[in-house]
């Protein structure tokens, strides 16, 4: 019912040069010949231009940026926007990284301004939600996700919340070799999704794809992926080589 995507998450690595050899080495099965799932990578800006031409031709791997900023465009030093991203052709915008809220102050009212930015012209915002572990400790996980979810969505159409991505990301998980297990996965994006359920009904709610993010590798994706409400993964490290990258997908596209 929902197409699963795998979605690789760049950071702030792999410059133009790098990102060219990325695709050089990504082998055809993960490039032109994937079916039943979708992938993409999230380049930095600056080496977005790299992956648009370095991409094999008739390739399915889709591309998108890792932020936006809400305006259309003006003195805003240092940001990029929508109508930018549009040129160059980028399917995604990953958006309310937990990197993003912490070390520069994004909250859910700006990560909300962005999604209606993104959605308004056509490219496909990934919300990122997630706690972090002293949260988890308090058990108050499930009250900071639902909070997370209701500000960064407000407002949003049914139509809206139709083409969205959401990935939850245990912040306790990103980068530290330690996963949610597949069960607590489950637990948190059955939990989201029913707080779509409340917000645009069981039929819209049923239709969004809701990524797991932390330390996914190709070790581990199996037995997430095989979780009903985990519908793709958000991949940070293991992302950034191309055959853990291919491994991956090719996981996702053996869950039909
Ligand atoms: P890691 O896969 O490196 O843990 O990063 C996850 C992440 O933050 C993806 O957005």
């Amino acid at each position: 019912m929902r197409t699963l995507l795998i979605a690789g998450n760049w950071k702030m690595n792999m410059g133009p040069k790098e990102t060219a050899d990325f695709f050089a080495q990504l082998d055809d099965a993960a490039q032109k010949e994937i079916t039943g799932v979708e992938a993409a990578v999230c380049p930095p800006f600056a080496s977005l231009s790299s992956a648009f031409s370095s991409r094999k031709a008739g390739s399915a791997v889709k591309i998108g940026a890792q932020n936006v900023h809400f305006e259309d465009n003006g003195a805003y030093t240092g940001e990029i926007s929508t109508t930018m991203l549009n040129e160059l052709g980028c399917d995604f915008v990953i958006l309310g990284h937990s990197e993003r809220r912490e070390y520069f102050s994004e909250d859910d009212a700006i990560i909300n301004k962005k999604v209606k930015k993104a959605l308004a012209d056509g490219i496909t915002p990934i919300v990122c939600v997630g706690e972090v572990l002293s949260e988890r400790k308090e058990n108050r996980h499930f009250d900071v996700v639902k909070e997370q979810i209701a500000g960064s969505l407000a407002g949003l159409s049914e139509a809206d919340v139709k083409k969205i991505v959401i990935a939850y990301e245990p912040v306790w998980a990103i980068g530290t070799g330690e996963t949610a297990s597949p069960e607590q996965a489950q637990e948190m994006h059955a939990f989201i999704r029913k707080e779509l359920v409340g917000l645009v009904g069981q039929s819209t709610a049923d239709t969004v794809r809701i990524l797991y993010g932390g330390s996914m590798k190709p070790g581990n994706a199996d037995e997430l992926l095989r979780q009903p409400d985990v519908d793709g993964g958000l991949i940070g490290g293991a992302s950034l080589k191309p055959s853990d990258f291919s491994q991956l997908v090719s996981i996702a596209a053996g869950q039909e």
